[in-house]
């Protein structure tokens, strides 16, 4: 007899309809990629747009491919969790299933609007690669450029936004400060001195080479001193990845980029075939109202020093920081490349407690995100953090470009990395200046 009534109710319940029930949940979780000239294929702002794709959509939602998020649910707790509540995904299905309606325009809430292109809205200031530069079709490649800023004051900036100038080309982007008469920032490989004689370069690609020392496991205690296997290094002002917002810092906090910097951009072209392309990338940068409780800052840890076996369908390699001072966690973005399969991040407090602060077990290259945790995570000087990653290096791995080889690490998206960036502040609120 219920489940009579429940068909009953069921088939009066009037159909959802795109501007009252859909409109809302497509606003609030897909739009920001799925608008006019981002990244997704097709803009899910009006109806027209979106209708087509009601059974696409349909299965995306339900298979939890749409939106993408990748970090396993029994750890942390994130501020910018993607998931789509069961209740959205069961009003976005009987939508498609009941006939994909526009209903009464009435309805419809007022858009998000993208301003020319910016997700953020219009910057402060916007600064660009200074050239028409011109990708030529073949390899990838990585480029810098050094343009000044112009800036006789320093400015505290709580949210950049880096615009790639051509998206058929530009596969990722980091954004440096360069304060002094260095001529590279703290995310390019030619500012790391001690690393040069480990390296091979190839154009403007840079590897390591295949005799270098081998240490898969950083965190054992008589792992080999080689550069950046301990400790950290200072890192980039803003970066885009491939599906990553861009970087708005939470309330309160901004970076400063003093008077007479420069910037430097490190964008990877990927590989192009065809006509050359010509790309001019730029970053908007949007200003704090005043000086910030506290200074936003990134810490990158890196083995530059792995050996992924040919054909090995999971091996592992560890990086581990140990905090010398007390630290609020915001943020943590892995990186690795087409053989990265999966890392875990766990913190081993001063006192033995253990706990998993980010776990991402099917990591995919195609999105590379970041995971705001929804409290900052408040680790105490002496904490260790034990980062653990796999890669697949077999040819069950559909994403692997060359299962025979042996893989070391290299910038080119053939080659792997093992980074990850750490937003971070001190507790104690400084008195703000830099
Ligand atoms: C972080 C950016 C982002 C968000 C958020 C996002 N998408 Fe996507 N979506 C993409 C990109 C990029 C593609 C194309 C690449 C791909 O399919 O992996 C895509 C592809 C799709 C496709 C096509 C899949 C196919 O089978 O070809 C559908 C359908 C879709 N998205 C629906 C949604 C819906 C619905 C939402 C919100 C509930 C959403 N997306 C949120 C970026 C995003």
């Amino acid at each position: 007899m219920f489940w009579a009534l429940g068909l009953l109710l069921a088939s009066v319940s009037p159909a959802p309809t795109f501007t009252k029930d859909i409109a809302p949940i497509f606003y609030q979780r897909c739009v920001a990629c799925h608008h006019p000239n981002d990244i997704a294929p097709m803009s899910l702002l009006d109806y027209k747009s979106a209708r087509p794709w009601a059974k696409a959509i349909r299965e995306a939602v339900l298979a939890r491919k749409m939106p993408p998020w990748f970090a396993d649910p029994h750890f942390g707790s994130f501020a910018n969790d993607a998931r789509l509540t069961a209740g959205e995904i069961d009003t976005i299905k009987s939508w498609a299933d009941r006939g994909a309606r526009e209903g009464d325009a009435a309805d419809l809430p007022a858009a998000p609007v993208f301003a020319d292109g910016w997700r953020l809205g219009n910057p402060d200031i916007v600064i660009d690669i200074g050239q028409d530069f011109v990708v030529k079709s073949g390899n990838d490649a990585y480029e810098h450029f050094v343009v000044p800023t112009n800036f006789t004051e320093g400015k505290w900036i709580r949210a950049a936004e880096i615009r790639p100038g051509n998206r058929r080309v530009v596969h990722h982007v980091h954004v440096s400060v360069v304060g002094d008469e260095r001529q590279a920032g703290s995310t390019s490989i030619e500012s790391m001195t001690e690393l040069q004689s480990f390296l091979v370069r190839e154009g403007t690609l840079t590897r390591v080479r295949e005799d270098a020392p081998v240490v898969d496991d950083a965190c054992a205690t008589d792992a080999p001193d080689l550069p950046y296997l301990r400790g950290s290094q200072e890192g980039a002002l803003a970066s885009f990845l491939p599906g990553r917002a861009p970087d708005r810092f939470p309330d309160g906090t901004a970076k400063w980029v003093p008077p007479g910097s420069r910037l430097e951009f490190v964008v990877h072209y990927a590989r192009t075939s065809g006509a050359p392309q010509t790309d001019r990338t730029s970053v908007g940068l949007y200003l704090a109202p005043a000086p910030p409780e506290r200074v936003l800052r990134r810490m990158d840890l890196r083995n530059f020093f792995f050996r992924i076996p040919p054909g090995s369908p999971s091996h592992e390699v560890k990086r581990c920081f140990t905090f010398d001072e007390n630290r609020l966690l915001l943020s943590i973005t892995p990186h690795m490349h087409y053989r990265g399969h999966d890392v875990v991040y766990e913190l081993r407090r001063p006192d033995g407690r253990r706990e998993v602060l980010l776990a991402v077990p099917n990591y995919s290259f195609n999105w590379q995100l970041v995971y705001r945790f929804k409290e900052p995570v408040r680790v105490e000087k002496g904490s260790r953090l034990m980062v653990t990653t796999h890669y697949d290096n077999s040819p069950n791995n559909p994403a692997n470009p060359d299962p025979a080889r042996a893989i070391r690490w290299g910038d080119k998206s053939e080659e792997e990395m093992m980074t990850s960036w750490i937003e971070y502040l001190n507790p104690e609120a400084e008195s703000a200046r830099k």
